[in-house]
């Protein structure tokens, strides 16, 4: 559930949420999360799932970080 993944999360990933997180394909956070909590383990997934990270992939860190607090153990690029 989404509510349960936001309070899995440190206070600074828990901001902007509903900012854009990929700038290049207009994803907010809030849906970056979402797809985690879905199941989306990998950047590759969350990317099928939202288009974020499909521009020029200049968020993956961030995407990376997200999936590392909330899909430990999951992401292993
Ligand atoms: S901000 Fe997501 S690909 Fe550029």
């Amino acid at each position: 559930m989404l509510t349960d993944a936001l309070n899995k999360l440190p206070d600074i990933l828990k901001k902007d949420l509903d900012q854009n997180l990929c700038v290049c394909n207009q994803v907010i956070k809030r849906d970056v999360i979402q797809a985690i909590v879905d199941g989306a383990d990998s950047v590759e997934k969350v990317c099928a799932k939202t288009y974020a990270s499909d521009g020029n992939g200049c968020c993956r860190h961030q995407i990376r970080g997200l999936i590392a607090a909330l899909a430990p153990k999951s992401e292993t690029e």
